[in-house]
């Protein structure tokens, strides 16, 4: 069972303005049926279900959901509730449009640790009528497709509980009854809440009818009484797989090909004019050194001696030094990019129950992948360029212990550093604010 105590939340927007969007709400929800939310728009539907969906945080009162009190859970914990226990279908559907149907629905799946059976994510887009559209990214779809996807995701679970708000507003009405049939039966064996602003709906397909005005409830009308089950147990085990983080963090990149282009070939060019410098000041330093000796490559010397015409010592370090700034800002510009672009995103995967942790490991793919891009394909120049490559490739592979230190720091500050401002970033965002208002900030 679900009770509702005395639940009170305001909103407060940035110029000061308050709105009462729930006032003192006292309710009992059983653990199955179907149950109808109705009321004006900005009657405080939406506000009543994101609290009851573990999306925000009420200003008094509480929920308890089989005697466990939500307004009392930390962070984590309301993570795992929204993951295991509750299947939300938003007004907007936020389903990840770059993802395709599978992904979108599996991802549920996929944070609770478990890998898509193909029988079973088959058998849940066949019941939201989307069996042929497996492979079809979300933005190839139609708004009534969109929302079946987000049905599809909330079901694929087997939550505790459904929350869907106005799940057939964007639907024919052949459509919302097929999908008001769906969950009419699903409300059989689990507690269905549907907010939506058709009466006429809510009497054929409600158990209960709960009216609200003004953030209270004005009337609460009950149609038919389903006969209360004992709710499942459900075990908050099992987290995102690293294989699903590394699939979702690659499909990160995807979309933005040019900028992931052009952003690892200025941190390659940044990186191997250090490692160059990182030569001459090594050249400096021991002008008989070992490199020449290996390479036999006269030409090599003319040019290093030839510079020091022009490039003090001093000037070669200010330069280095020049390069690792500019490649930190090129990390930190493209990742705080990247990061503002996928607050939606970011505010999806908290929604469906995303541990803080599981976010960090899709995002943080992301800053490793272009760091050893960069890395692999800056080292690959340099060297190559230094050791003659028509000549003695292999024989030469043995500078690579002249520049060890150089290859190590280099591989630090393309990896450690990069994944350090992605954490940072990421974290930000995530720190802010409640899930609800990282969905409506994107
Ligand atoms: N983030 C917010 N900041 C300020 N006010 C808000 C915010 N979210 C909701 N409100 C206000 O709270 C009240 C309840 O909003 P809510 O979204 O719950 O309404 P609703 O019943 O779902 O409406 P609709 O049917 O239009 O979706 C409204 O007056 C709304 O303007
Ligand atoms: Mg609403």
């Amino acid at each position: 069972m679900i009770e509702l105590i005395d639940l009170t939340k305001t909103y407060t927007t940035r110029l000061g303005v308050k709105t009462q969007a729930l006032d003192s709400i006292r309710l009992n929800l059983p653990d199955v049926g179907m149950i109808f939310v109705l009321g004006k728009s900005g009657s405080g539907k939406s506000t009543l279900l994101n609290l009851l969906g573990g999306l925000d945080r009420a200003d008094s009162g509480r929920i308890l959901v089989d005697g466990m009190d939500l307004s009392a859970k930390k962070g984590k914990e309301l993570d795992a509730y929204r993951c295991h226990d509750v299947g939300f279908v938003f007004q907007d559907f936020n389903i990840i449009e770059h993802y395709t149907v599978r992904e979108n629905v599996g991802l549920a799946l996929e944070l609770q640790g478990k890998t898509i059976e193909s029988k079973l994510m088959r058998n849940t887009l066949e019941l939201v009528d989307l069996k042929d559209f497996e492979n079809r990214k979300g933005n190839e779809v139609s708004g009534g497709q969109k929302q079946r996807i987000a049905i599809a995701r909330a079901l694929i679970k087997r939550p505790r509980l459904i929350l869907t708000d106005e799940p057939t507003g964007n639907l024919d009405s052949n459509t919302s009854d097929q999908i008001m049939n769906l969950l009419k039966e699903i409300s059989k064996e689990t507690l269905v809440v549907v907010v939506s602003h058709d009466p006429e709906e809510a009497k054929v397909f409600g158990d209960r009818i709960i009216y609200i005005k003004d953030g209270r409830i004005s009337k609460d009308e009950l149609i038919h009484v389903s006969e209360d089950k004992l709710s499942k147990v459900h075990e908050h085990k099992g987290f995102l797989k690293l294989s699903s983080s590394i699939k979702y963090g690659i499909h990160a990149l995807r979309p933005k090909r040019l900028q992931v282009i052009m952003t690892s070939l200025l941190l390659t060019f940044s990186l191997m004019v250090s490692n160059l410098l990182g030569a001459y000041l090594h050249f400096l330093n021991d002008p008989d050194m070992r490199l020449f000796e290996i390479l036999d490559s006269e030409q090599i010397k003319a040019i290093a001696t030839d510079l020091q015409g022009y490039l003090t010592q001093a000037h070669a370090e200010v330069l280095i030094l020049g390069t690792y700034v500019l490649l930190l800002g090129i990390f930190y510009v493209f990742l705080s990019i990247s990061v503002e672009q996928r607050i939606k995103q970011l505010g999806i995967f908290k929604a469906i129950g995303a541990r803080h942790q599981d976010v960090l490991k899709i995002f943080i793919w992301e800053a490793l992948l272009l760091g050893i891009g960069s890395f692999i394909l800056s080292s690959l120049v340099a060297y190559a360029y230094l050791l003659d490559i028509n000549k003695k490739f292999y024989d030469g592979l043995s500078v690579l212990g002249l520049y060890l230190p150089q290859i190590l720091f280099h591989g630090y500050i393309s990896l450690f550093l990069p994944s350090l401002f992605m954490v940072g970033l990421t974290l930000n965002t995530l720190r802010k604010n409640s899930v609800i208002s990282i969905l409506k900030e994107s």
